[in-house]
């Protein structure tokens, strides 16, 4: 599996044996398949809202995984004012999982972190999931787990550092 960036395009791609994946900044014609997406995991990310996903889209801070013609998955992040990049939600088809695309998608979100200034990106993923060992085999670190309001959840720290030239 190989994962390239094209510059000028400013996407990713990413080739496993005959196919190709790209991750790409959002549009709007992608919504409705990033909200289906998104409630068809309502047990892992919760109930995303709509108008929510649509300004993260005009901010430019939703990313998708394009396979083929479909779209295999999205990555919703923001850029805070301080230093640090929030992921507030991510997920992958089930039919393309284990297949690198996940991990794209977070290459993505921390190359547009990078690339904004930012020095960490965090998220809190609830105890119960195994997207918890996904978090682990991508080297984030553990850095404390909390009692939210209806479970447990750890939180991910993703420290950046800026590659030398
Ligand atoms: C978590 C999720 C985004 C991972 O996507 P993916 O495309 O399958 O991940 P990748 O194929 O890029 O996996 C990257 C690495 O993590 C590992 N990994 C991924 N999911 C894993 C899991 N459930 N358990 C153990 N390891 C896992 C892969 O084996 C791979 O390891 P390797 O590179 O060392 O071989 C996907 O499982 C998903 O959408 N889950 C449902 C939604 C969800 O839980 N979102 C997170 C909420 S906090």
């Amino acid at each position: 599996m190989v994962a390239v960036q094209s510059r000028r395009k400013r996407r990713m791609l990413l080739t496993s044996g005959n196919q190709v994946s790209i991750v790409r900044k959002a549009v709007l014609d992608d919504l409705d398949t990033i909200k289906a997406i998104a409630d068809a995991h309502r047990d892992e990310l919760g109930f995303v809202i709509r108008r929510a996903l649509q300004e993260s889209i005009e901010r430019g801070e939703l990313s998708v995984a394009i396979d083929g013609d479909r779209l295999a998955g999205f990555v919703e992040y923001r850029h805070r004012r301080d230093q640090q990049t929030t992921l507030y939600h991510i997920a992958v088809v089930e039919q393309w999982r284990q297949r690198g695309i996940g991990r794209l998608l977070v290459e993505a979100v921390r190359r547009d972190a990078l690339a904004n200034g930012k020095n960490v990106i965090r998220l809190k993923c609830p105890e119960s999931l195994p997207a918890n060992e996904f978090y682990t085999r991508l080297g984030w670190q553990k850095i404390a787990v909390e009692s939210g309001k209806r479970r447990r959840l750890v939180v991910w720290e993703l420290p950046l550092v800026l590659e030398a030239k």
